[in-house]
């Protein structure tokens, strides 16, 4: 991948993959779909790539957050039909088809999703499983399975009303015709901003970097928190939430921060 600012460094790059592209620019890891001649139409393959280069990620002490984009015509068009339309449903319960399609979920650093043009189907669904969407002006949002003689597979039923309420969420998935443009996914609350299209990934790379820049203890902490909201019951989720809070303050991090802010000065976190 070229650009002005990237800047692989050791684990940038030397692995070639098939069907993704990384790297890392500063401390954000940047992952770009790169199936262009099928509008990056998920495969079984490319979520096995994405997943080695989201745990290497998760790991690396240098990267702070990630950002997933896709093309300027598409994130994801969808999932790789022509892979999955002879498969059959006791072949698919043994191999547990879409198992491994959700374990970006499990990555503990922020990924912001940076969506151009399509995010049709699973591609919807892996934004949605991203955990801040910014979109280019002409992205389009969409759960189409229904036209293809079955339904989402990877969260869209269950993530989707989530993110947009029960009426416009029954009609993306019923329909199957409609598509939220850009404007419309920012207003329903799926998407939380929007950009011209040629801006969306350095706008995602610098709220990343703002990410990046703090006690990455409490980053995790605080993704953690809001993660289990979907889980648990409010009681539950409040007094998880007063836990880590306390424990925030066993570490040189909030001293530090709060220290800073006292004395009017920029804080150094440690993330320790
Ligand atoms: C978010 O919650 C789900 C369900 O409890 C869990 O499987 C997943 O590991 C959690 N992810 C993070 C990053 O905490």
């Amino acid at each position: 991948m070229s650009s002005p600012n990237s800047s692989p460094t050791a684990q940038g790059n030397h692995k070639q993959y098939e069907h993704i592209l990384f790297e890392v620019r500063g401390k954000v890891g940047l992952v770009t779909l790169n199936r262009p001649k099928a509008l990056n139409a998920l495969c079984d393959d490319l979520f096995k790539e994405l997943n080695e280069v989201m745990a290497r990620f998760d790991e690396d002490e240098q990267v702070g957050a990630i950002v997933l984009t896709g093309s300027e015509k598409a994130f994801a068009a969808g999932a790789d039909i022509k892979e999955m339309r002879n498969t059959n449903y006791l072949g698919n319960l043994r191999n547990n088809l879409l198992g491994h399609w959700t374990k970006i979920t499990t990555v503990r650093k922020p990924i912001i999703a940076a969506v151009n043009g399509f995010a049709l189907g699973g591609g919807c669904e892996l934004a949605m499983m991203c955990d801040i969407i910014y979109a280019g002006e002409k992205a389009k949002f969409g759960q189409p399975e229904i036209k293809l003689g079955t339904i989402p597979g990877v969260g869209g039923t269950q993530r989707l009303i989530k993110a947009v309420g029960k009426s416009k969420a029954m009609e993306m998935l019923l329909t199957g015709t409609w598509m939220m443009n850009a404007e419309e996914a920012e207003r329903a609350g799926l998407v939380s901003k929007v950009f011209p299209v040629d801006q969306v990934v350095n706008e995602a790379v610098k709220t990343a970097e703002i990410i990046a820049s703090y006690s990455q203890p409490m980053v995790q902490m605080a993704k953690e928190a809001v993660n289990q909201s979907f889980e648990l019951p409010l009681a539950s989720g409040l007094l998880f939430e007063r836990r880590l809070f306390h424990s925030t303050f066993g570490t040189n991090d909030q001293r530090e921060g709060m220290g800073a802010f006292v004395e009017k000065r920029d804080p150094k976190f440690t993330n320790s």
